[in-house]
């Protein structure tokens, strides 16, 4: 349903993705694997529209959208969860979930308000409270509620275990397969080979802004370049 088309990316003069091709079939989990500045962030705002390509075509369910303004994902059923979770530290848990509405009429946003907190139940006895309070893996319930709001048919996830203990891992991982459970297509980004693919359908591993592996999760975590240099697994020497 979503695909990338030979994307390539510059900040300024700098190139930073090289000739990325990424699809997301309807209700599939994608995961993207990579170092710390390999481009994984860019490949998402790509996606959504937050950074233009240089040239290459983002096209959803077989409309382009690279030429088309940001504001057209939400209504086109795409939406983001950003890194570091980006909430109003100020605003309650609330608002901050109410902002994700911000595409649709209110009678709207209000029974996709209900929906959200049907699916993350555990928000319900922080609405009222301010949302810089919360702990980091609240925060992230916050945030992932928030790109909910938009009813997406397919959510875009930055590094949604960044910085989260592991019980909050396995939480927000259990979130991630019910929400997919859903319907809901995930494209998400992550350092880690285990959780990159331990639960995706599929996955690609990005090296310095290029597609360097892809495959199913399992032959991805099989792979013996995943598991050498990101597994820590070594060969047995003989
Ligand atoms: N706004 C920006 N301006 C200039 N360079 C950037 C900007 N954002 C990211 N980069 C560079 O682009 C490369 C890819 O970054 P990013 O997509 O954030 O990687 P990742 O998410 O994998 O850590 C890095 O070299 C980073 O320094
Ligand atoms: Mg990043």
């Amino acid at each position: 349903m979503l695909r990338l088309e030979n994307i390539d990316v510059h900040y300024g003069a700098t190139q930073v993705l090289w000739d990325v091709s990424i699809e997301v079939g309807e209700g599939e989990m994608v995961a993207v694997m990579g170092p710390n500045g390999s481009g994984k962030s860019t490949v998402l705002k790509a996606a959504m529209g937050l950074k233009k390509p240089s040239s290459g075509r983002v096209v959803l369910d077989g409309e382009e959208l690279q030429g088309r303004s940001a504001t057209v994902r939400p209504r086109r059923g795409m939406s983001i969860v950003l890194e570091r979770r980006r909430l109003f530290p100020r605003m309650s848990v609330r608002e901050n979930i109410m902002l994700g509405g911000y595409a649709r009429p209110s009678a709207e946003a209000h029974r996709s308000f209900d929906w959200v907190l049907d699916l993350l139940p555990e928000i319900r006895p922080h609405l009222d409270a301010t949302a810089g309070k919360l702990s980091g893996g609240q925060q992230q319930m916050v945030a992932i509620a928030r790109g909910l709001m938009a009813r997406p048919r397919v959510l875009l996830m930055d590094e949604p275990f960044l910085g989260l203990s592991p019980a909050m891992v396995k939480n927000v991982f259990a979130i991630m397969k019910m929400i997919n459970g859903e319907g809901v297509a995930i494209l998400f980004n992550e350092q880690n080979a285990k959780l990159s693919f331990a639960m995706s359908h599929r996955g690609y591993l990005l090296e310095s802004g290029r597609v360097v592996l892809s495959g199913s999760g399992e032959e991805m975590l099989e792979h013996p370049e995943v598991k050498r240099v990101y597994l820590g697994v070594r060969e047995a020497v003989s």
